[in-house]
């Protein structure tokens, strides 16, 4: 069975929909591939409660109790290739990882980016797009490599930015997008390994 390890920070909506899709989809027969475990960089992430509802294993490892980067990622190394995993999902993690840590997973490591990459890599994508006065937004998924929010890009999806949009409400149509776009773009992957 091929083994797929999910990273978040947050409320793990992008995790949410990416189990849900493999329960409809049947990924554990047809793609002989399950979501093995849910890990967070904070206890409190609400996504980890949802997850372990799931029956998936879910863990948390405090960034805030290593004395460097480097530290927090090799734990987190260790918990995660317990799994042996075939793909490690960035859903919100929003942890800047060492180039070791990317090394370790290259070719296996994805991430979800609420932006039109290569533009408005980094925070508050929404708000900038929207200042720049940007007619679309929108979502990328891509392959993560050692510099932020550069790696190849395997999907994305356009958003229209309508005039009286909010960063709030402009967020939640992307988000919407970005629950299509990465469990399509994981099957694939995993399709094709
Ligand atoms: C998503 O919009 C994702 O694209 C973004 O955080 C949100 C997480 O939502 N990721 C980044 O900004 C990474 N730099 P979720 O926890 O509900 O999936």
């Amino acid at each position: 069975m091929k083994n797929i390890v999910i990273l978040i920070s947050g409320g793990g909506s992008n995790m949410a929909a990416i189990v849900k899709t493999a329960k409809k989809q049947d990924w554990a027969t047809r793609l002989n591939a399950q979501v093995a475990a849910v890990i967070s960089n904070r206890a409190e992430a609400t996504g980890l409660l949802w997850a372990k509802k799931q029956g998936i294993d879910s863990a948390s490892i405090d960034h805030k109790a290593f004395d460097s980067r480097e530290a927090f990622d090799q734990a987190l190394m260790q918990r995660i290739d317990a799994y042996s995993p075939s793909l490690v999902v960035l859903a919100g993690f929003m942890r800047i990882l060492t180039p070791g840590f990317v090394a370790h997973y290259a070719g296996r490591l994805i991430n979800i980016h609420p932006s039109l990459l290569p533009a408005f890599a980094g925070l508050h994508t929404h708000q900038r797009a929207i200042d720049a006065g940007c007619k679309f937004a929108g979502a990328t998924v891509h392959q993560v490599t050692a510099e932020l929010d550069v790696g190849p890009i395997l999907a994305q999806a356009v958003v229209p930015i309508l005039e009286a949009d909010t960063e709030a409400n402009l967020a939640a149509r992307v988000l919407t997008q970005e629950h299509l776009i990465y469990p399509d773009t994981i099957a694939k992957l995993l399709t094709s390994n």
